[in-house]
């Protein structure tokens, strides 16, 4: 079985101005810092006029900074949109792409979400795309067919494990306080990884993170489900206490 470092995962949503996401940041990179050997990955995912001041606090640090979203062109005539390219130059890794409230709140589905992802691959970052299903589909006994048909339409061509990482997000989970049973998401988590390994050739390898109301009572049970390889944060990476106990929950 392939290797998984864990990661866990940020997303500060439309939360912070300048002053909160350095304090949390900073808090954050200084334990990172002093714990020195860690199972995990941690990422950061601030609202982007916070990228680059809390890139540069957090540049000599170990702590990941990723976008929330990236617009699928290069540059140009695109009024409010924020470019990979831009993401990379304030310190980005990662950007996460297809979230829930964006396909929602932004009409974005799949082929867009795909177009996303392929543009962050081609600028260098690594693509968070995230899959989950209404409660309800869920109700309806669709939650497979429907993220199969996520996956199959969100992740580009050419995705390899080193430039894709996927997130499961029950849209019923998310900032609900309601999580999906760990039966629940061993089942999904072992379906998504059948659809990468037929999708991808290193599909093994690639990690894939439960996200929906984690905290730190829950986050031990959930970080130990097979195929479980992290976390998506939201609500809960607010509070540096909070983040830092569900990312050391992880073994
Ligand atoms: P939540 O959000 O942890 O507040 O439920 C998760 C997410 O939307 O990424």
């Amino acid at each position: 079985m392939a290797e998984r470092r864990k990661l866990i995962a940020g997303n500060w949503k439309m939360n912070g101005l300048k002053r909160d996401g350095l304090d949390l940041a900073s808090d954050l990179a200084g334990r990172l810092k002093g714990a020195g050997a860690v199972p995990f990955d941690m990422l950061v995912c601030p609202p982007f006029p916070l990228l680059f001041p809390v890139g540069e606090a957090i540049a000599d640090s170990p702590l990941a900074l990723g976008g929330q979203d990236c617009a699928p062109q290069e540059k140009g005539a695109h009024t409010g949109d924020v470019s990979p390219a831009m993401l990379v130059d304030a310190g980005c890794r990662f950007v996460i792409v297809g979230h829930s409230e964006r396909r929602q709140d932004h009409g974005e589905g799949d082929a867009a979400v795909a177009a996303k992802a392929a543009a962050a691959h081609a600028g260098g970052l690594v693509a968070i795309i995230c899959v989950g299903e209404t409660e309800a589909e869920r109700d309806a006994g669709r939650e497979q067919e429907v993220v199969g048909r996520q996956l199959a339409g969100s992740i580009p061509e050419g995705a390899t494990a080193a430039d894709t990482v996927i997130a499961y997000e029950p849209v019923w989970a998310i900032g609900t306080g309601k999580t999906a049973t760990p039966d629940d998401v061993a089942a999904m988590h072992g379906f998504i990884r059948r659809a990468l390994r037929d999708r991808m050739a290193d599909g093994d390898a690639v990690r894939i993170l439960y996200g929906g109301s984690v905290k730190p009572s829950n986050a031990g049970e959930l970080m130990a489900v097979a195929d479980v390889d992290g976390a998506l944060v939201g609500g809960a990476s607010l509070k540096a206490d909070d983040f830092w106990a569900i990312a050391t929950s992880c073994r």
